[in-house]
């Protein structure tokens, strides 16, 4: 089977392009460079250079290419450029994904799985969120997700559409290959690590005066590997489970503390850290219910501690000091 991966030269959709690979998918990665990195499309994975919001561009991936299914990962996805950039994340997330479908539709590919987020459920009001919670994004990149999840559930009644929606909850750690690096990045635990590489930068920590146990902010951190299995086994179930979400996390909360904390062990270094004022737009906790995916896909963790996860990364950062290529 022939998988078309949007974004596959980016974070998660390179390591979801090297799971399919190693699957014994075909792998077609389409990405426009402008945050993926050509060094992480997978070896074995053709690639095109193209811009999901130019028709044309998806058209000629279409025509050139046998595609038996698409993995979207192609998206604006920095929560504070959204606020500011808003035009940016409706015409990519929104504008971009119909293009998408359309020129689906169009070559007789009905077969998807969306890159959906935690984003979707904006203000948590129960201490693990499981997918029937309320969805009120916070930020239009919330809304971005939501409004191509609602768009997906109309293409699925009118056009046979076959979808699954995967909302992750925090996306972390590096594949041997495959790791981190945006510019700029914005994530906890590259930033962590980084002021582990070069200590004269202490991370900063946003906030410790949140009704945590802590007072830092509590997140589920799941393990980029893990996130792309839960690809694989959404398309092996699309026949039956066309239509569902799915929250993908390891149901467990760390908080922003603990992971600096996790991170001093990992790599020997006392990280240097300075406390300052909470990030607009950050929830005090975000933890999911993952039972739905552990039952329904058949979906397990392989990676549940957070120790994992931060060597994970760590071992890439040392070996990408300066990211891919730079
Ligand atoms: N944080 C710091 N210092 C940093 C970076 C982050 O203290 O240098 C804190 C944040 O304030 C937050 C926590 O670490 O409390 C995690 O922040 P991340 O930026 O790593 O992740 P988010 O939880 O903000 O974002 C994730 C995904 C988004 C998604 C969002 C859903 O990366 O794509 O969850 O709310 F939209």
């Amino acid at each position: 089977m022939e998988v078309l991966v949007t974004g596959g030269a980016g974070y998660v959709g390179s390591v979801v392009a090297e799971e399919l690979l190693k699957e014994g998918f075909g792998v077609i990665v389409l990405d426009n460079l402008q945050e993926g990195h050509h060094d992480a499309v997978p070896e074995g994975a053709e690639f095109m250079v193209a811009d999901i919001t130019v028709r044309q561009e998806l058209e000629k991936v279409f025509a050139q290419n046998r595609i038996d299914a698409v993995m979207h990962m192609a998206a604006e996805t920095v929560v504070p450029v959204s606020m500011t950039d808003t035009t940016r994340h409706f015409r990519c997330n929104v504008v971009g994904g119909l293009n998408l479908l359309d020129a689906m539709l169009e070559h007789d590919v009905r077969r998807l799985i969306f890159s959906s987020s935690a984003a979707v459920y904006g203000e948590p009001q129960a201490d693990e969120i499981g997918e029937d919670h309320p969805k009120v994004p916070l930020n239009p990149y919330g809304e971005t997700k939501l409004i191509f999840e609602r768009i997906l559930e109309w293409y699925g009644r009118a056009y046979q559409l076959k979808f699954i929606c995967l909302r992750y909850f925090n996306a972390a750690g590096a594949s041997r290959r495959l790791g981190e690096d945006h510019q700029p990045e914005t994530h906890l635990i590259p930033n962590v690590l980084r002021a582990a590489l070069d200590r004269s930068a202490p991370v900063t920590l946003f906030g410790t005066d949140y009704p945590t146990r802590d007072g830092s902010c509590v997140r589920d951190y799941v393990h980029v590997i893990d996130i792309a299995r839960a690809h694989i086994l959404a398309l092996k179930r699309l026949e039956d489970r066309s239509g569902r979400a799915y929250n993908l996390g390891s149901g467990g909360g760390h908080s922003v503390i603990e992971v600096v904390e996790v991170a001093r062990q990992v790599t020997g270094v006392d990280i240097p850290a300075k406390v300052s004022a909470r990030r607009p737009g950050d929830p005090a906790v975000l933890v999911a219910s993952s039972a739905l995916a552990r039952q329904e896909l058949g979906w397990k963790p392989e990676y549940e501690g957070l120790e994992g996860i931060v060597s994970s990364s760590w071992r890439w950062m040392k070996e990408h000091p300066r990211g891919y290529s730079r």
